[in-house]
């Protein structure tokens, strides 16, 4: 290769790392606001923590050879899902349709697969949400679809995916027949964590919306008079509104 040809390769894997490193930060500012908003309009969060990454050079290479590609930029975008990645956990099982749900209705996230590994997980037990999108980058020269792969996953089942990524890469793919066993089995109870929490998060809530109703009254009595007598007085001539259609209804 001429030293001229190398300067060019250079400067395009440059450009596509910088491509891949602004989509994630596009991407990330964008699950920044959707969880904010989500806050504000709900008073709830349903994203525990947010993690990212640019795949190295030397998985990236690893990864197109394992599938039989040449090492080339224009192999590796073409076939690579993966080389940005954002991994987003949260607390409920529930809130991962949620959060992919919000993602998907972004005008300018296109989304290109997804796999849902939570309705159907794997055999060795891998539960996660996996979508692959593209979002424009909006270059001077114009705008530029860039991937990024997003995992979405509970606390429980980013802890069993670590956990597990771990003993794969110690036994090199080859673990014991009982260590597999026992790691399909501590899936097993990250899922029954998972809808013990779900569960319980559920009866917290429907706990608080019955307190609330059956204190209503006393907070009515904290409730300054004037604004007391104000909603009163809405309330009274709606009700006789509706009491004057039902007499004309009853009497036709
Ligand atoms: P890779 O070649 O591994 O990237 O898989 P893929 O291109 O077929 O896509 P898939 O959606 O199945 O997996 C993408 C990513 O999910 C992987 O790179 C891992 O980060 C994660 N993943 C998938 N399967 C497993 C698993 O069995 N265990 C763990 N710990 N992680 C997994
Ligand atoms: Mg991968």
């Amino acid at each position: 290769m001429e030293s001229n040809e190398r300067f060019d390769e250079v400067d395009a894997w440059q450009t596509l790392i910088f491509l891949y490193n602004s989509a994630l930060k596009r991407m990330n500012t964008k699950i920044e606001i959707l969880n904010d908003e989500f806050l504000h309009i709900h008073n709830y969060n349903p994203i525990e923590h947010v993690k990212s990454r640019i795949k190295s050079a030397e998985s990236i290479v690893k990864k197109l050879k394992r599938h039989h590609y040449d090492v080339t930029l224009d192999n590796m975008v073409q076939h690579l899902n993966d080389i940005a990645g954002i991994r987003v956990i949260c607390s409920f099982t529930t809130d991962i349709y949620t959060i992919a749900e919000m993602i998907s209705n972004q005008r300018d996230v296109h989304v290109i697969q997804i796999k849902d590994y939570i309705a159907n997980p794997k055999p060795n037990g891998y539960k996660s949400y996996h979508m692959v999108v593209s979002i424009p980058i909006y270059l001077s020269d114009g705008p530029v679809d860039t991937k990024v792969e997003i995992q979405i996953r509970t606390i429980a089942m980013d802890f069993w995916a670590s956990l597990e990524h771990k003993i794969y890469y110690k036994f090199e793919g080859n673990a014991p027949e009982h260590i597999r066993t026992d790691l399909k089995e501590c899936a097993d109870i990250v899922e029954m964590l998972d809808a013990r929490m779900l569960s319980l998060d559920q009866s917290i809530q429907k706990y608080r919306a019955t307190y609330f109703t059956s204190h209503l009254e006393e907070a009515k009595e904290l409730l300054p008079q004037q604004e007391n007598s104000d909603d009163t007085e809405y309330l009274h001539q709606d009700n006789s509104k509706t009491n004057r259609n039902l007499n004309q209804s009853s009497a036709s």
